[in-house]
């Protein structure tokens, strides 16, 4: 766990030791750091339920509209979300990580709306699916998702596979994976696949030789025992193992509605897996309001900082 207003991790410490205090300043020799500043939210869930014609429903869907009308839709305020990139701008960063689920049911009129609402935010944005963004078997084939966030999701990848993307950025990497297939109703899991795995550990292997900053951006919670059963990473195991022989610097999750601080081995020194709870929640119970994290990271090390929504603002609070 995070304590203190902050938290600051010594990249490529001994496995096993707490983070550690970054230096004040490098050694002079050093060459120059490249730092990224960046804000993480998640779970937006932006809902347009506008040109929505019955036959939408007849799938999964229905069962997800009951939920809206009756819990989900309550959950969530879509003008928390114009507050925090407000926050965010504020804060003077480079960039924003969404980490999925910016949508609710997957109709074209969300992600249409979803788009024009951080195209608005005048913020870049780098993000990566939920599985609310593949809640249906027809927007996966017509590739919804990528059609309408394509711009976010650009960088460099393997065999032609549009997922892991790495996108560079200074010292830093986001290398973002999905998770988000479509399942059946009252199923939310996630599976990263046997392939794509193949290919996160050669970005991994890459990058970390090149002694980039990799952060690592997920959906789903990659830790056991975070998801309750029909919620989880399907293959937590397999991805757990990539980590554990590759190594990463930061693992960024949404998925779960709720901040959630843990680790996984890594090679050298286990790595921090952040989850952050949705940045429109409504929920004041401790632990699901609204929330940001706002991150400097280079090659030296990654500070972190809170700000959790009090009705009001996105007020700074213990990490
Ligand atoms: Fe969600
Ligand atoms: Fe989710």
């Amino acid at each position: 766990m995070f304590a203190g207003p902050a938290a600051c991790y010594n990249l490529r410490g001994p496995r096993g030791e707490p983070p550690g205090r970054l230096a004040a300043r490098p050694p002079p020799t050093d060459p120059p750091v490249m730092s990224l500043r960046f804000v993480h939210v998640s779970d937006i869930h932006l809902l347009d339920l506008q040109g929505v014609r019955p036959w939408h429903y007849l799938n999964k869907r229905i069962t997800g509209r009951i939920n809206l009308a009756l819990r989900r839709g309550h959950q969530h305020d879509g003008a928390i979300f114009e507050a925090a990139m407000a926050r965010a701008a504020g804060l003077g960063v480079d960039r924003v990580v969404i980490t999925g689920d910016l949508t609710n049911l997957s109709l074209p009129s969300e992600f249409a709306h979803a788009r024009a609402r951080l195209d608005a935010a005048g913020l870049a944005f780098t993000v990566i699916p939920g599985n609310h963004d593949a809640y249906v078997e027809e927007a996966v084939t017509g590739d919804l998702f990528g059609q309408h966030f394509r711009a976010y999701m650009d960088g460099e990848r393997r065999d032609g596979a549009a997922f892991p993307f790495a996108q560079r950025h200074g010292d830093v990497v986001f290398i973002g994976v999905s998770t988000a297939v479509p399942t059946v109703a009252f199923d939310a899991t996630g599976i990263v696949g046997h392939q794509q795995l193949e290919r996160l550990a050669a970005m991994l292997s890459e990058f970390g030789a090149a002694g980039l900053c990799r952060v690592v951006l997920i959906h789903h919670p990659p830790v056991e025992g975070v998801s309750k059963p029909r919620h989880e990473l399907v293959d937590l195991a397999e991805f757990a193992a990539v980590v554990a022989r590759f190594g990463a610097e930061l693992i960024l999750h949404g998925h779960e509605h709720r901040r959630v601080q843990s680790f996984l081995p890594g090679p050298r020194a286990d790595v921090p897996v952040s989850g952050i709870g949705s940045t429109t929640s409504r929920l004041s119970s401790p632990g699901r309001e609204a929330s940001l994290a706002l991150y400097e990271a280079s090659a030296r090390g990654i500070h972190r900082e809170l700000f959790v929504w009090n009705g009001n603002a996105f007020a700074p609070a213990p990490a």
